[in-house]
Parts: C-alpha cells; structure tokens; sequence
C-alpha cells in the first residue's frame, strides 16, 4: 500500500498525550474510496503520515517503528505535503500526528504571497548562483570560495532589524545547505529571525538553437523531488528566472520560457512552496522606452497564458518583473515615465488576483529603483501590492565595504539596512 492522507477526519485527530494514531488501511478504505481520504504513492516500505514538526515524543515514537519494522528505513524522513502534513508509505498502517499541526496554521500559499509582498516590507535577493557570486566576490578583491559565499550572506542575513523591511530573502542552493557560524541552517535562521526563506530552483539558461541567441531557463529535469526536498528544509517560496533580450524575443521565445515558468510554477504549488514568477526583460542595451514596453508586454502575456494554461493559482504566486524603462545605454525617463509606463503594461497583462508584484532591479541604480517604486505605489488604482525584489540594488555597496574583511561587517550591514529601508519606505 501506498497511500497518502490528504484530509484528516476529526475522529482520527489527536488523543492527548503522544498524539500518534495508528490505524489500518482498511479502517479507512471507505474513506479512502469515497475521495474523503486521498492515496498517492510515495517510496518506501511504510506508510506514516505526521506534521511537519512533530514533537519530540512522536519523533521518537515514529523512530522506534521505524527500526523496529522488518524492512523499515530505519530512520525517518518527511516529504512536505502541500498541506505541510509529512508521509512515508508502507504496507498496510497510517500513522496520524496532528497534535502541532493542522491546515489551520499551516500558511496558505495566498497568506505566504500576500506575506512576502505586503507590510511594507519587499525581498532580498541573494540567490547568485557559485558562478556569479564568485565574480563579484573576485571583483570586490575577495578570494571566491564556499566559505568566503557563506561568510557574505551571513552577514547578509544577520543585518540587525533586516526583518523589518525584508519579508524574505532567496538563497542560493549552496547557501541553503550551509550553516551559520552558530550553526544554524539558513533556512532555520532566516526564519528564526522573522524572513521567510526562499530558494532559487532553476539550472540557469542557455542558447535556444536558431532563435538568434534567445535564451531558455533550464531546470525542470528532477524539480518534483528537489522542492520536496526544499520544502523539508523549510522553503516557503521558491523562485525561477526567464531572461528576455529585446533584440531577440519572439512570440515563440515567449511562449515556451513561459511554458517553463508555468510548469515550474504549477510544481511548487503542489509542494506548498510559493512561485516566484520572473521574466526579466533586461536592461543592457540602447533600447527606448517603447521598446521595453512592448517586449515586456509580449513577454507577461505570454506567461500569463501558459500559467492558465497549467492551472496555476494566481492568488498564490509572486510577479517579479523588470521596470518598463529604456535600456541602461539610452537616454533615461523620469521616475514618473517609468511608472505609468510600468503600469499600463502590467494593468494589461497582470490579472488582479495575483496578490503581489515584487520588482527587481535589473542594474539600474538604487536610488532610481526606490524613486520607480515609490511612484508605481503611489498609483491609487493599482490592484496588487507592490514591492521589491531586489538583488544588486540592495547588496553591492555591503560587499564593497565588506571586502572579505571582518572588521568592515558592521559598516557593511549598515549599507544593507540603509538600501532595504529605502526600498521598503517606497512601498509604504
Ligand atoms: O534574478 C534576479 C535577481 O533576483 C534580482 O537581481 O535586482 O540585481 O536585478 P537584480
């Protein structure tokens, strides 16, 4: 038997005291039959169905059946249900713990996006991938290495009162694995100190072949088990990154990144996990602000029709788009130009039920980016929140002053704090 407890009657919920319940499969066959109770098939000789935080005494419990258990795993592991209920699957029993954990104070995917985006608090990207994130360690004149990337975003994190302008911070694979200094995963740090953790999930992107150099985000392969696995680890959000060029997007190059993002996005639903949706039009170029704005419009709606497409629940994923600007190479646009020109795109590709719009800056500077904020937010007919995801614009006068040197870690949060107040002040 393989079987997987969707819903939990009140009759099996908690005793007092240990909180575990067994029961036999064919105790709740009807259920299971009638739909009440829901089956899927997860590996494994048993089946044991707890929270995602057990407590001590039930992870105890569950240990010992699992020696005990001829076949058993000997150990216990808990693949997150989009409900945040844990399963492991074996012939014939269903271990019910529901006494920390029901679907009520497990965060809907809608209460996470709408967390991540509102309060007037935004999103610290620090997901650059190995690659990236060693050249610009290099360039800041520090020797690239797992310790020197974790050493950065530790500072990053502890930032005394990030909390109170970042609602979430996107790591990097490499970082999410890593611990603190005091030992603490990031994951379990970040939400120690009140920031929801997220995890960049794409491979990166390359050369579609004989579309003139557009690119495809890669990633897909695998991804089922690695938001498992991200989920385990306490991942709330998890983000995916479509790149556009103006001088090589198409309808074609639109629609099937969009179909990525959609499957990537419809994946991270079923595992509980919030989607940040990015297409990113860059910047680089001389392009004008027209022509930004009709790429980005190809590019959203096409997104927009592969998510419907996929079935995805607006209400519980994240937009993150480019500003409508002209390229960084032309001649520049008023704060204002670049918010009505941001607006009337999105208000034409963006339906209303996506709860929140999470910018990132794309190279621009700063104080522009703030200035670009604070005036989309000041357009009183906008129907979603809007923020800031923000990666360079927040982090890079940190790692100038930082320079790998110990010392310079507080001068270098300060910088930090300083450019996520500004961004999060734009929101409010
Ligand atoms: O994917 C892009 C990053 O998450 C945001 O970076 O603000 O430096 O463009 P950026």
């Amino acid at each position: 038997m393989a079987a997987y407890v969707r819903k939990l009657e009140r009759r099996w919920l908690p005793r007092q005291g240990l909180g575990v319940t067994l029961v036999h499969e064919e105790e709740v066959r009807e259920q299971l039959d009638s739909g009440e109770l829901a089956s899927y098939a997860v590996p494994g000789p048993w089946h044991l169905c707890t929270t995602s935080e057990p407590t001590a005494a039930t992870r105890l419990f569950l240990a010992h059946v699992c020696e005990e258990q001829p076949g058993g795993s000997g150990g216990i592991s808990h693949p997150r249900s989009p409900e945040g209920v844990n399963t492991r699957s074996g012939p014939g029993h269903i271990l019910v713990d529901m006494t920390t954990t029901t679907r009520t104070n497990v965060p809907t995917l809608a209460e996470t996006a709408q967390r991540m985006t509102g309060g007037g608090r935004g999103i610290l990207a620090a997901d650059e991938s190995i690659k990236t994130m060693s050249a610009r360690l290099e360039q800041a004149g520090v020797p690239a290495s797992a310790t020197a990337r974790r050493d950065y975003r530790e500072l990053l994190l502890t930032a005394d009162g990030l909390s109170e302008s970042v609602s979430g911070i996107i790591l990097a694979d490499e970082t999410f694995g890593q611990q603190l200094d005091d030992g603490r995963s990031f994951p379990d740090a970040a939400r120690e100190l009140g920031i929801l953790p997220g995890i960049k999930v794409d491979t990166g992107t390359t050369p579609l072949p004989g579309q003139g150099g557009a690119l495809i985000t890669e990633g897909l392969d695998g991804l089922g088990a690695r938001l498992a696995s991200y989920a385990e680890r306490g991942a709330a959000f998890a983000k995916w990154r479509a790149v556009f060029d103006v001088p090589t997007i198409t309808p074609y190059t639109a629609a099937v990144n969009g179909h990525a993002l959609a499957r990537y996005a419809a994946l991270c639903q079923e595992h509980g996990i919030v989607p940040i949706v990015e297409p990113e039009v860059l910047c680089t170029g001389d392009h004008d602000l027209a022509a930004s704005a009709q790429v980005t419009r190809l590019a959203l709606g096409s997104v927009f029709a592969e998510l419907d497409q996929a079935g995805v629940d607006l209400t519980g994923i994240v937009l993150k788009p480019n500003f409508v600007t002209p390229g960084l190479a032309a001649s520049p646009a008023t704060a204002q130009t670049v918010a009505a020109a941001t607006f009337e795109v999105l208000r034409d590709t963006v339906p209303s039920a996506v709860p929140g719009i999470a910018f990132l800056s794309g190279g621009n500077a700063t104080a522009d980016v703030c200035e670009f904020l604070s005036e989309l937010n000041a357009i009183p007919e906008r129907p979603w929140q809007v923020t800031f995801s923000f990666g360079r614009a927040l982090v890079s006068d940190a790692l100038r002053i930082w320079a790998g040197d110990t010392v310079n870690v507080p001068a270098a949060q300060k910088a930090l704090l300083d450019n996520c107040r500004s961004a999060a002040n734009a929101t409010r």
